[in-house]
């Protein structure tokens, strides 16, 4: 089942806010209501908004009323900005609508209604590529992981988080596929309850064991030696090798390195951008505080107490032992290896 994809002049994705309750999809017919499902996350996830992105671009091209190339292309560019404008961290985002513009600005439309039908096209190939590189990934992470192991993931980073199968928790669903027995302790994630709501819910689905525990507990596991391998995702990688990702990373990557516990990042060439030189110049998106006092509704405090919610932190590279991609696993000097990746070449 695909968490984002085309519907007869629609966008259809799975309302990520109503699980692990209820499975339910919504359907968006503007533009601006995929920006607003992105903005509130309904669909979230690095490579989900990617895709999701790509279909608004092609949504945009449908409700434009232009009919002259040229305004086309001025409606695609002002849209596309729109979309970008709706969360800032994760660059698969900007990734999507760079190419579909990139499609409408290359001279070789004449007529808008051609140009429509390759925008889709190219939006359902961003959808369709996404399953494939999930898949790679996995087998190629999946090497990483023993028979037996216990492995800690955090936020959510599977199916739901992509078009389908998942990045770090595609790379745990392969190793389980392969015949490996695998326990996963998932982050609840605070304060949106990824793990908890999300990770949980597909792990259920795919008959994988796990423990939901505390954000605060990974430490105490680590110390008891109960964690083999740490896994996460990610929504933007440097240059470098730092990494942005869910908030709440940073403080495992250096709890991994003081108990000598391998930590990977799990992320498509979309996600790397080397435009970027170091993790610092990532834009960290700062989120409601309402999300923290007042979790899905529910007052835990009053709604006045002070609050702060930045949605992701930076990972400094040299607390990674690898990054798993398409092509392979990226290895220190990572501004070698991830140059290598983003070429196409196999690692
Ligand atoms: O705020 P979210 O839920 O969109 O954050 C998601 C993450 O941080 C994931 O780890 C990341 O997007 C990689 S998922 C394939």
């Amino acid at each position: 089942m695909r968490t984002v994809g085309w519907d007869n002049d629609a966008v259809k994705m799975i309302d990520q806010r109503a699980l692990p309750w209820k499975l339910e999809f919504v359907r968006l017919e503007t533009v601006e209501a995929v920006a607003e499902s992105i903005r509130n996350m309904t669909v979230r996830g690095a490579p989900a908004i990617g895709a999701a992105a790509g279909f608004g671009i092609t949504l945009a091209a449908c409700q434009s009323q232009a009919r002259a190339i040229d305004g086309l292309i001025d409606d695609l560019r002002l849209y596309g900005d729109l979309l970008k404008a709706a969360r800032p961290t994760a660059v698969n985002l900007a990734w999507a609508v760079d190419q579909l513009l990139a499609i409408a600005a290359s001279g070789e439309f004449r007529n808008p209604d051609d140009l429509r039908a390759v925008l889709l096209q190219a939006a359902q190939q961003i959808a369709d590529d996404d399953v494939a590189i999930n898949s790679r990934m996995g087998a190629h992470g999946a090497t990483l992981i023993n028979d037996g192991a216990t492995v800690l993931h955090h936020c959510n980073t599977g199916a739901l988080a992509t078009v389908d199968y998942g990045t770090a928790l595609g790379v745990i669903r392969a190793a389980f596929e392969g015949g490996k027995n695998i326990h996963v302790l998932l982050d609840e994630t605070r304060p949106r309850l990824q793990g908890s709501r999300l990770s949980a819910w597909e792990l259920e689905q795919l008959g994988i064991n796990y423990d939901i525990i505390p954000d605060t507990a990974a430490g105490y596991y680590m110390q008891k030696g109960e964690v083999d391998i740490i896994l996460v995702g990610a929504d933007r990688v440097a240059a470098n090798g730092d990494f942005a990702n869910k908030i709440g990373t940073y403080q495992l990557a250096i709890m991994a390195q003081a108990h000598g516990i391998p930590f990977y990042t799990v992320a498509p060439t979309s996600t790397i951008d080397l435009c970027l030189g170091s993790g610092d110049l990532i834009p960290i998106e700062q989120r409601d505080a309402a999300e923290v006092t007042t979790p899905y509704g529910n007052p835990i405090v009053p709604a006045h107490f002070n609050a702060r919610n930045p949605a992701f932190d930076v990972t400094p590279h040299r607390y990674l032992s690898g990054i798993v991609t398409e092509h392979g696993i990226a290895r220190r000097p990572f501004r070698e290896s991830l140059r290598r990746a983003v070429a196409g070449e196999a690692l």
